[in-house]
């Protein structure tokens, strides 16, 4: 076997107040290899990664590249050395154009190309792909995925040697994460690295050479193509927790009958970002007690629905009624009075507050009727959140944008639920989280709507989510909704063919 092109060795970082994120850990990243790193939320990953891309100093051990040690100082540095990272969320410059954002980051390191091979190449890279952008759009104008496109295309044209992937693709739609991995796997083949970071294990087991298990900062497992299966890696990563996960209908104690009408939209046309219509004539209905879930593409127009729904958006034509009274086009305030959770499109972005606690994240929503906070009956209802959630690290103090992706969006899911009284609507409510955490999120929201009578909306991209949680379900199609079609009798492939057509 070739020597490993980068190798980190020993990795130990310890974060002020004493969170061991990495204890001891040690991989390898071979040439013309597809790595994927697992493990919980909290277990380590993005720190180690963040490591090896110059953003974190280890406080012990050592990285080798190309069999030397090495000692990285920046992200421009690790560019240099040709360590590339692509996170979450695209850092590009929105007023910009593609080719000029490429370009930009090509000069910051010296590399020279004129915008002709910049635009040359970057046609080439989507047309192989298969994803559409044209190369002189102003960044603001593209969607998510065509983001994250420019921002492979980047880092290949950096001269990436390791491409390092912190959960880049995890709010893809398949069929575009699916591309995608076709490109790196040729990508790899030319002697490159590619190390991915996700929560989607059945993928990870498809497209990884080589996966590392990582458990509360220490390695648990490396695992080749032939030996990794998927009960084993779920053990690895959370031992008897493992045994929770599900994608089982959640039945028998919660056949309970549904009541009143709470949401109610009729006829709703809602404009997108840029003008166009985003929803198209929408009318559904959600009892107390109802899940309805809908599924569909990224992109159809759910984020509009639901922003529309709850007040964030202006609605064109006809109406949003809650618990029977028209909310339509009255502010998100009102919706949020009336006993409306909402976990929105990025949460992470738009739902918390990064450089306050997590306390006061939790305030800012169940205080902001009178303006006067009981700190001591926020703290205990945020510590109340923190056990039934199992955030980590339990620390009601803790500035959330120190917490991990996952526990970030544990913060929002648990207030959320939490607050809602009459309904609750929700965009993709697990994402970025893992299985174990996945599971127990969907049990919540039953059980929440089951007891405390809620209605719940949700739109999520997961159809084994949308099967698995809904009393009834939808799919949306660039802007119309198809449905109800009942969960348990309607075919599969009935419903991933009204999502594509
Ligand atoms: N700057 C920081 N200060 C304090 N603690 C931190 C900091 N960055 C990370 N941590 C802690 O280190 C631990 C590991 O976090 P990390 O982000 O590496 O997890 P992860 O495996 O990427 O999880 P996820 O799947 O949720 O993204 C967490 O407990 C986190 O709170
Ligand atoms: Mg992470």
């Amino acid at each position: 076997m070739s020597s490993p092109l980068l190798s980190v060795a020993n990795i130990t970082k310890t974060f002020p107040g004493g969170v061991v994120a990495l204890d001891e850990v040690s991989m390898d990243f071979h040439p013309g290899e597809f790595t994927v790193i697992l493990g919980e939320n909290g277990a380590g990953k993005s720190t180690l990664v963040k490591i090896m891309y110059g953003i974190y100093t280890p406080d012990k051990g050592s990285i080798i590249l190309k069999g030397r040690e090495v000692e990285i100082k920046s992200s421009l540095d690790a560019i240099k050395k040709g360590i590339v990272m692509v996170s979450q969320i695209p850092q590009l410059v929105d007023r910009l154009t593609v080719v000029e954002n490429i370009s930009l980051s090509l000069t910051r390191i010296g590399m020279f190309e004129t915008m002709t091979r910049v635009r040359r190449f970057f046609k080439e890279v989507s047309e192989k792909i298969g994803i559409k952008v044209n190369p002189d759009a102003k960044v603001w104008s593209l969607t998510y995925t065509q983001k994250q496109l420019i921002e492979i295309t980047r880092a290949i044209l950096l001269d990436a040697m390791v491409l390092i992937l912190d959960e880049a693709l995890t709010y893809l739609p398949m069929e575009e994460r699916r591309k995608f991995y076709v490109y790196l796997n040729e990508f790899k083949e030319k002697g490159r690295s590619v190390i991915l970071i996700t929560h989607k294990i059945p993928e990870a087991l498809e497209i990884a050479d080589k996966i590392y298990v990582l458990r509360r900062g220490k390695l648990v497992g490396a695992l080749d193509k032939a030996s990794a299966n998927i009960d084993k890696i779920r053990d690895l990563m959370f031992g008897e927790a493992a045994k929770t996960i599900t994608y089982e209908r959640f039945t028998k104690p919660y056949e309970t009958p549904i009541g009143d009408i709470v949401l109610n939209i009729r006829n709703l046309v809602v404009e997108g970002d840029y003008g166009e219509i985003a929803v198209n004539n929408v009318s559904l209905s959600v009892r107390a007690g109802e899940i309805i879930g809908i599924a569909g593409v990224v992109g159809n127009g759910q984020r509009e629905l639901l922003e529309a729904i709850v007040g964030l958006r202006r609605v064109r034509e006809g109406r949003v009624i809650i618990d029977n009274h028209d909310v339509t086009n009255k502010g998100v305030k009102l919706t949020r009075e009336s006993g409306v959770g909402f976990i929105p499109d990025q949460p992470l972005r738009y739902a918390v507050s990064a450089d306050n606690n997590i306390v006061e994240n939790v305030a800012a929503l169940f205080s902001r009727k009178n303006f006067v906070v009981n700190w001591k009956s926020m703290r205990e209802l945020s510590e109340k959140l923190i056990n039934e959630y199992g955030i980590y690290p339990p620390r009601p103090e803790m500035h959330v944008k120190l917490l991990s992706g996952g526990n970030i969006m544990k913060t929002v899911v648990s207030r959320e639920l939490e607050y809602a009284s009459k309904a609750l609507v929700a965009y993709n409510p697990t994402r970025g989280l893992d299985e174990a955490t996945s599971t127990f999120v969907r049990r919540k929201m039953k059980e929440k709507a089951v007891n405390s009578k809620l209605a719940v909306l949700f739109a999520s991209e997961d159809l084994d989510e949308v099967l698995q949680l809904s009393d009834s379900l939808y799919v949306m199609n660039r802007g119309v909704l198809y449905g109800p079609f009942d969960p348990v009798s309607t075919p599969r492939s009935k419903i991933e063919e009204l999502m594509v057509v």
